[in-house]
């Protein structure tokens, strides 16, 4: 099947992305034919720094490759690489309804958080039906928060064939929905844009202090604790073994244990669990101009299949 995935070059990437995402279509890669991206044109919508922006972008590309990601099997490219993606886009706006993009909660959650929206922001779901469509791909997992918009996607698919005749595929979602939530250090989802997260490839010390300053309840350490409501045990759950995980579920019920204990634990645990991604990130930051032709020679794979689609999507539409 061909999947494909896209990753906001937003700010340093975090255990919830990495859990509740790329592990998934990392091991996806193996038995499909990927094709993922870094999807800067989707970042522009916040309006980032120029240079931050940049620097993430690379970030991403570290993250991404150091994590696995294998880029002779999969196809990973830089979004803005592939500009024929703003030309569907606008093709695709065309028959997009104004109704199916005033209904997207994403939109409106940021508009509620106060944010001031462009009119990049409110066409954010169709760049991204660009996205999947551009490469006929079967199949897009995501975060549950991004189900809607695949189903905008599918919408749209629908409509330009309806209109001009089959020519574009739609995709199914598979939503990665084995690992709940994330929570970040302070209880609310990990989120970059909260400020509470715990990106993997910080420093040892960072990420150890990170951890001890994760929110917990005011229950004194003799007292029985009840593991399913802690934000440690949350996240222990995705690191430790499970005879370890078991151990701290009974300490937590005898009471005795401070949270210091359990929490100390888990800096251990995440350190080594990214120490072998850590080397090898290093290993890569050494060697950019081996990055930057992966990114290179993944935007020309990319836009081979995307201008095919592109002849097909002008053709239909009688340009
Ligand atoms: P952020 O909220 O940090 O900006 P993004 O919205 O860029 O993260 O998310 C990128 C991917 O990571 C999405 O597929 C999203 O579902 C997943 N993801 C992000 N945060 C979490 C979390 N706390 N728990 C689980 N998955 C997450
Ligand atoms: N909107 C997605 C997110 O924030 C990123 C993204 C852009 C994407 N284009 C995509 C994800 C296409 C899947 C398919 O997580």
């Amino acid at each position: 099947m061909r999947v494909l995935s896209g990753i906001q070059p937003s700010g340093k990437l975090h255990i919830g992305n990495y859990f509740g995402a790329m592990r998934q279509n990392l091991k996806l890669q193996a038995e499909n034919e990927g094709f993922y991206f870094i999807a800067d044109y989707h970042a522009l919508t916040s309006n980032p720094d120029p240079t931050e922006l940049r620097q993430n972008i690379i970030d991403v590309a570290l993250d991404y490759l150091a994590l696995g990601l294998d880029a002779e099997r999969t196809v990973f490219w830089r979004q803005s690489d592939v500009p024929e993606i703003t030309e569907l886009t606008w093709i695709l706006s065309c028959v997009t309804p104004m109704g199916l993009l005033q209904r997207c909660t994403s939109y409106k959650d940021k508009v509620a958080q106060g944010l001031t929206p462009n009119h990049g922001l409110f066409a954010y779901p169709v760049l991204q039906a660009a996205d999947i469509l551009a490469f006929h791909s079967e199949l897009v997992p995501v975060g549950a928060d991004q189900k809607q918009h695949i189903e905008v996607t599918r919408d749209i698919a629908g409509y330009f064939n309806n209109t001009y005749g089959e020519t574009l595929t739609l995709p199914e979602d598979h939503i990665l929905d084995s690992v709940a939530v994330v929570p970040g250090v302070d209880g609310r989802k990990m989120s970059k844009s909260y400020d509470n997260t715990i990106a993997m490839f910080d420093g040892e010390k960072k990420l150890k202090k990170t951890i001890m300053r994760i929110v917990t309840d005011s229950t004194p350490v003799e007292e029985p604790k009840d593991p399913e409501k802690c934000n440690v045990f949350a996240l222990l759950k995705l690191v430790a073994g499970e005879d370890e995980l078991s151990e701290w579920e009974n300490k937590y019920k005898a009471g005795g244990m401070g949270y210091g204990d359990v929490k100390k634990r888990l800096a251990e645990l995440v350190i080594e669990y990214f120490r072998p991604y850590r080397e090898k990130r290093l290993e890569l930051e050494n060697n950019l101009d081996y990055v930057n032709g992966v990114l290179e020679k993944g935007a020309q794979r990319a836009k081979a299949v995307a201008q095919k689609t592109l002849n097909d999507v002008r053709k239909a539409v009688g340009l």
